[in-house]
């Protein structure tokens, strides 16, 4: 009999997952593991510590609703799931937009909108048109490739935040002319705070974080024969554009509002112009990460019942 101790119960639990048949539950388990157990070894872990994070993820998991995500924010906070941004966009075999953080404010479902139309159907706010082009890796357009767009107002709130969550503002979906060109108004964005009313706010109190992200506007891209693209532009200038809670800006997605453009399409309005390259499809699997929490919530249910 082997005797299980702090240098045993590693090989003990990997042992026992020996015979899992898929490879990559098996892959991913034993990692898992390994570094668990590593982690604890590492920090020596008392039983206290461990009971404390039990009932952190508890609470994580207690907070999630069809409409809130604790436990994609915490991955957000943590930089998982920048991470695991940065992994996927290293699979790509072409150069494409880079990817940024999804965030618990996506819904499914958003209006669609005609090209040159507003997102901004009740909110208010300094009107600016966005525009460019979405492009295969040759620089050629994508002709009616979908661009889902969403964005919080002018006071930082995304529109379940403000108004009942079924009601939806501040979101919406396009299609590029035969050109790949888009071109669509909205109004400024604000940066704003993460939700810290749940225990991921506690977390990062306790961690003397300040909580914000910059101005941005998010974008899902996606055409027939190309990888999607999830992503989000970050207005330049923002206090906390090198300081992102959620870890989602780099440098090739700051854009500038530009109060003069003479390229824009709105002459009237500033504009931010931007033009996302898409790669081609290598491979199924979604470049998400995250979702709508309805959809995790729902799936969560349905796996119980
Ligand atoms: C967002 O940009 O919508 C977001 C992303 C991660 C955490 C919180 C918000
Ligand atoms: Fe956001």
């Amino acid at each position: 009999m082997r005797a299980i101790d702090e240098n045993t119960i590693t090989d003990a639990a990997l042992d026992q997952m020996s015979a899992t048949p898929n490879p990559r539950l098996k892959q991913i388990m034993e990692a898992a593991v390994r570094h668990l157990h590593a982690f604890a070894r590492e920090v020596d872990l008392t039983p206290d510590e461990w009971l404390d994070g039990i009932k952190f993820l508890t609470s994580v998991g207690q907070a999630c609703t069809a409409y809130r995500q604790e436990f994609v924010l915490l991955s957000d906070t943590l930089g998982l799931s920048s991470l695991v941004n940065s992994l996927h966009d290293h699979r790509a075999t072409e150069s494409s937009t880079k990817s940024s953080l999804l965030g618990p404010f996506y819904r499914q479902d958003s209006p669609t909108f005609e090209l040159g139309q507003s997102i901004a159907v009740k909110a208010h706010g300094l009107e600016i048109g966005i525009y460019g082009r979405i492009t295969d890796a040759t620089g050629k357009g994508i002709p009616h490739a979908s661009i889902e767009v969403w964005q919080p107002d002018e006071d930082g709130d995304y529109d379940l935040q403000k108004h009942d969550p079924k009601e939806m503002d501040l979101r919406g979906r396009f299609l590029t002319d035969n050109d790949g060109r888009y071109h669509l108004r909205s109004i400024r964005p604000l940066g704003y705070m993460i939700p810290m009313d749940g225990p991921v706010g506690d977390m990062i109190r306790a961690q003397r974080r300040h909580g914000y992200r910059p101005a941005h506007i998010h974008f899902l891209i996606g055409a027939s024969g190309y990888r999607e693209v999830v992503t989000a532009l970050y207005i330049s200038g923002d206090e906390h554009i090198e300081s992102d809670t959620v870890f989602g800006v780099t440098e090739s997605l700051v854009c500038e509002v530009r109060d003069k453009d003479s390229a824009s399409p709105f002459k009237e309005l500033p504009s931010i112009r931007f033009d996302f390259t898409l790669a081609a499809v290598k491979g199924a699997g979604s470049g998400r990460v995250g979702a709508d929490p309805s959809q995790i919530i729902k799936k969560t249910q349905a796996a119980a019942d």
